[in-house]
């Protein structure tokens, strides 16, 4: 894995910048990142542009041996844009224009905005698109964040309508598939097609999740646009495109589908623990395609600003993190960023200096974890080789979006019924892949899908597929049980299996009882669907869990498996950890349980332990 830096020259006197680079690559930093938030410097009025500040700062960079990952500067226009076309501002649900002097502040739809970003990306690739310290192009700033994929600006209302209108074709198709005979929403002309505004109370799901996907689909198109200048004017770079993290506004996987690198923004600090991290990595590598390529394009160098406490960082922390993604099979990490910004919305985010320029402690640790680095490279490279993983964990933006839009339980998102499954796994020793539901599932010997709430006859047949090469596939709570339009069906559930299955599922409570789980005695978690055995008598359904713990629910199927299918109704941590210990002990993977707060790899012949709890790395044996 290699190690870079965000690094904000136009921030900074010039006469700061050959120190800078020099201690980077003093550093055993190898990237730099720049340029990402400077339009405002880079065309200071409309179509007069001034680049050579920034051809300065590469070549100041490239001088000192460093790798260059520019970006394009479209996540915060200049104010001049909104000066010259007001329309380019994003309208929140409340009907609020964004202003401009934030960021993300713009609509991914408007015409003006994706001329006037098609010109700056076309000048920077004109200008730099063949400097040979150029590695990679990053586009846009984690496009969606901030909530600004959807806007309810007029643009978006009638490009919605059109994009309803080509999607349904009729009417008569679109209100049958919404169902609007519920609450009188009969649709009588298209004129009628309105973005989801407030009501009295909620908006019709089938309308939000087409809003969810039209809103992702115009930040995909946006970033099309800059993909393809970037491909022909700068061959053979890779091109990335940095998501926030734990962000659903855009379909990562649609994002990346044109190819590329996958980059995700990393700050541990933002999301709940070492397990949430680990998930969100992998999350990252398996939303890139085939090419299962990722990078941490920011990295957590120390306390941030933007959490409710902003807690300190003990030491081994920044080099833990590192370690992390790296053994979690991330190519390259930088650190977000080189210096704390003086001036601006974010002063009280640590850098890997201080804001006198000296050395911060994220600084020393980077510098020991690029010297480990080197040494692995080395001496032991097969410890950053991630092995294929034999269990995969299946993913999906859609389903995250129906979730959110209805969750059952106030709080509950996709991410907090898929990542239990990734931890449960983890806590077993083995590596798992977080991938979707299109992707190649060739290969994996288990494929569970914690929480697949969308049925469609061709996920069905993925399924089936699956299980007929030789894999068992373990279907999670409330599996299955909707349609694309987030319409419930009417049929035993899960949808399309429940036959295979020999059991349906005829409860799905929402934890509203302290229920068990036996064998082991594990909570259930927030999701509890009970099942239906079809034939008691049939001795190839087997019950593999009950609940206990309630009378209401006492020895009702908690988990059943049939061939190479299996359901799950449960949906906590410990739940899954103990039935994926017998169920993947059975079929034969090494199964190495670990304690809280530990993390193991098996890379090589070596056994790498991470310990969150002490920060300690173990396991490395490297000599010196
Ligand atoms: C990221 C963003 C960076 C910076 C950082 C602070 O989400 O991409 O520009 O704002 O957060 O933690």
């Amino acid at each position: 894995m290699k190690l870079g830096v965000c690094w904000y020259p136009e921030q900074h006197a010039e006469s700061r910048w050959p120190n800078d680079v020099r201690r980077m690559a003093d550093a055993g930093l190898e990237l730099v990142r720049l340029g990402e938030f400077a339009w405002g410097a880079l065309e200071r009025s409309p179509g007069v542009f001034d680049l050579d500040w920034l051809a300065r700062a590469i070549d100041t960079a490239a001088g000192a041996g460093l790798r260059v990952v520019l970006g394009t500067p479209t996540a915060a226009p200049p104010r001049w844009l909104v000066g010259a076309h007001p329309e380019v501002r994003l309208i929140d649900i409340d009907g609020t224009a964004r202003s401009a002097g934030s960021r993300r502040y713009t609509c991914p739809t408007a015409a003006a905005y994706r001329e006037a970003s098609r010109a700056i990306v076309t000048t920077l690739v004109d200008r730099f698109g063949g400097h040979e310290a150029l590695v990679a192009w990053q586009l846009d700033n984690e496009p969606g964040n901030h909530d600004s994929a959807r806007c309810w600006c007029p643009a978006c209302e009638s490009t919605f309508r059109s994009w309803v209108q080509a999607r349904y074709g009729s009417l008569a198709r679109l209100n049958d598939a919404w169902g609007t005979a519920f609450w009188s929403g009969q649709y009588g002309s298209w004129e009628e097609v309105d973005l989801p505004r407030r009501s009295a109370t909620v908006q019709s799901p089938s309308l939000l999740l087409a809003h969810r996907r039209f809103a992702s689909h115009q930040v995909v198109a946006g970033l099309a646009e800059q993909r393809s200048i970037v491909a022909a004017g700068s061959p053979a770079r890779d091109i990335l495109v940095n998501l926030y993290w734990d962000d659903t506004f855009v379909d990562a996987r649609d994002v990346h589908e044109a190819g590329g690198v996958a980059a995700v923004d990393a700050y541990p600090h933002g999301v709940d623990g070492p397990e949430a991290y680990a998930y969100l990595l992998d999350l990252a590598r398996g939303s890139a395609g085939p090419s299962g390529r990722a990078w941490v394009m920011e990295q957590q160098p120390g306390p941030i600003n933007w959490t409710a406490i902003n807690p300190p960082v003990p030491p081994g922390q920044v080099r833990l993190w590192g370690w992390q993604a790296a053994l979690h099979g991330v190519e390259a990490s930088l650190f977000f960023s080189w210096r704390p910004s003086r001036s601006g919305q974010e002063q009280y985010h640590s850098g890997l200096l201080r804001h006198d320029d000296s050395a911060d402690r994220g600084l020393l640790e980077v510098a020991r974890l690029a010297g480990e680095l080197r040494a692995v490279a080395t001496f032991a490279p097969s410890i950053l080789e991630r092995p294929r993983a034999r269990v995969a964990i299946l993913h999906a933006y859609e389903d995250a979006w129906t979730i959110e839009i209805d969750p059952h339980q106030s709080g509950l998102t996709h991410r907090t019924l898929v990542q239990p499954v990734h931890a449960a796994v983890h806590r077993l020793g083995l590596d798992a892949d977080v991938l979707g539901p299109r992707d190649d599932l060739t290969g994996y010997e288990v494929i569970v899908a914690p929480a697949l709430h969308l049925m469609t006859p061709a996920r069905v047949a993925r399924i089936h597929e699956a299980m007929a090469a030789g894999a068992l596939v373990i279907l999670g709570p409330r599996s299955l049980v909707k349609d694309l339009d987030d319409c419930w069906l009417e049929e035993a559930l899960p949808g399309g299996l429940a036959e295979h299955l020999g059991a349906r599922v005829i409860e799905g409570l929402s934890q509203p009882l302290p229920v068990s789980v036996m064998p082991g005695g594990a909570p259930a978690g927030p999701w509890t669907d009970v099942l239906e055995i079809s034939d008691p008598a049939d001795p190839s359904i087997e019950v593999m869990a009950r609940y206990g713990g309630s009378s209401y629910l006492d020895g009702a199927p908690a988990a059943v498996r049939r061939d190479r299918l299996a359901y799950v109704g449960f949906s906590s941590v410990e739940a899954w950890t103990d039935l994926l210990a017998r169920l993947l002990g059975e079929l034969g993977l090494p199964i190495l349980p670990a304690q809280a707060g530990v993390e193991r790899f098996s890379r090589g012949d070596r056994l790498i332990t991470l310990d969150h709890t002490t920060l300690a790395v173990d396991g490395l044996d490297l000599p010196g």
